[in-house]
């Protein structure tokens, strides 16, 4: 099969020296793609800035903004057979690009700021995806209520849920905890490594018939 994952941050540039983003290693998204790779899948990795290596064999493909990782995945979304959306993309970008370096004037500064392009709630309607789509929900409260909303109005097969308000597991952390929200059940994961929690989820991500 064919696997399509996004991973990491976006950024979101103010100036030639600032921008807005979010925090993510990328650590879980390039675990999937090294967990699909190592189960015998052709890969293609989306990634914004990380410090990561990339995953041997897996085709990758490097974009900074938003906007150019929405890009990238309309450009290649037609290869997949199942799409893991995995990257922390911005929800906010400045609206005015500062082509100086923005001086200190005054002590305080409004920054306008407007809506990126949603990756996950582009795939069926504007991109016409019909493979196996998972997304993820980084939450801080409700963790499988909000997660089984996002479910249905991205029309996922099912999402990866992290509570967030959590320091030991997800972010910057090597582990995570994670719930599989389907449809019509939940699936609970014991706190893993990500590289453990990867191969459940590219096995989950296998089985699905559409
Ligand atoms: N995502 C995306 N494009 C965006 C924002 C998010 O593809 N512009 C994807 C993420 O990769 C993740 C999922 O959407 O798979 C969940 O992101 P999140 O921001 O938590 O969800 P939202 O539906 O935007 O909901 P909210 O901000 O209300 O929590």
């Amino acid at each position: 099969m064919k696997f399509l994952i996004t991973a990491g941050p976006t950024r979101e540039a103010l100036d030639p020296a600032r921008y807005i983003t979010n925090r993510s290693s990328g650590r879980m998204g390039y675990a999937l793609a090294g967990a699909a790779k190592h189960d015998g899948h052709e890969v293609i990795l989306i990634s914004g800035p990380t410090a990561l290596d990339v995953p041997a064999g897996v085709d990758f493909i490097h974009v900074e903004s938003a906007q150019e990782m929405y890009e990238a995945v309309r450009d290649m979304v037609k290869y997949a057979d199942v799409a893991i959306l995995c990257a922390a993309v911005a929800d906010y970008r400045p609206v005015a690009y500062s082509e100086q370096k923005i001086k200190k004037d005054g002590e305080r500064l409004i920054i306008e700021l407007e809506r990126t392009p949603d990756i996950l709630g582009s795939m069926r309607d504007v991109f016409g995806f019909t493979g196996t789509l998972i997304g993820f929900a980084a939450e801080t409260q409700n963790v499988e209520d909000y997660a089984r909303g996002k479910l249905e109005r991205k029309k996922c097969d099912f999402i990866v849920a992290n509570d967030v308000s959590r320091s030991d597991i997800g972010f910057d952390s090597r582990e995570n905890e994670v719930a599989l929200v389907f449809p019509d059940h939940t699936e609970y994961l014991e706190k893993d490594t990500k590289e453990h929690i990867a191969m459940h989820i590219i096995e989950h991500a296998t089985i699905i018939r559409r």
